[in-house]
């Protein structure tokens, strides 16, 4: 279903070793540690969450923090519930790289591998980016090449588009244009309320999240491990 492009991938390779401590069993590998980010109803948060319980990303990642920068997103008590750590810093009123700083110190904490944007409504500076350059990705709501920034569902239902493109990217420091990592059309013919678009594209990103990161995390472990068998045979 997902489409990596690993040269994509190469070219911006996170810091992920796919280390050899503790972790999945059977396989040499630690889960990968995700801080999960959010603003709202966290409807991916939750199937991320649930990919990491029971799902495509069981043996291959580990939810360590779901944070917002508004203490009373939805999505917060949900992840809570669901058994998660959670933490929030009201980014309100606040100046962004001030922010922005405070809210990586705050992650660093938690020592995630990535940091996983999920309808997180902010524009990161390079405060937040340089500490994870390379290890944050997002969602959007469509191709991220013909349209960026909020309201991707309204444009695809004003324009009456046949079709759009679920995307999961890598973050810079620009609006939605980092590396893309994974894509998926969703068929819009015969959506004829916006409510309908967002419900066929919502079911087609809460597969594609979960299986984009776990593209991600095993081809950075085969790498691992191919270099770790190279110089084996060295020896
Ligand atoms: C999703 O449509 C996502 O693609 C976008 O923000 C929305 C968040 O929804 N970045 P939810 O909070 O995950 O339900």
């Amino acid at each position: 279903m997902s489409s990596l492009t690993s040269a994509e991938q190469n070219r911006q390779a996170p810091r992920y070793s796919g280390g050899a401590s503790a972790g999945t069993p059977g396989k040499g590998h630690r889960k990968a540690r995700l801080a999960i980010l959010l603003s709202g109803r966290g409807s991916n948060m939750l199937s991320l969450v649930q990919a990491t319980q029971s799902g495509v990303l069981q043996d291959l990642a580990e939810v360590v923090v779901v944070f917002s920068n508004k203490p009373d997103a939805p999505g917060l008590e949900l992840a809570a519930a669901h058994g998660c750590p959670v933490a929030s810093l009201p980014s309100q009123g606040r100046k962004r790289e001030a922010f922005d700083a405070e809210a990586a110190e705050l992650l660093q904490q938690y020592r995630p591998d990535f940091v996983v944007l999920a309808g997180y409504m902010r524009i990161l500076s390079p405060a937040f980016i340089q500490p994870f350059a390379g290890r944050i990705l997002n969602i959007h709501p469509a191709d991220t090449h013909q349209h960026q920034g909020l309201h991707a569902y309204e444009w695809a239902f004003d324009n009456k588009l046949p079709e759009t493109k679920i995307t999961v990217h890598l973050v810079d420091e620009g609006l939605d244009t980092g590396p893309i990592l994974a894509q998926e059309p969703v068929d819009l013919r015969g959506a004829d309320t916006l409510a309908e678009v967002e419900r066929r594209g919502l079911a087609v990103e809460h597969e594609l999240y979960a299986l984009a990161l776990a593209d991600l995390i095993q081809n950075k472990q085969n790498v691992m491990s191919s270099a770790a068998e190279t110089s084996r045979l060295r020896e």
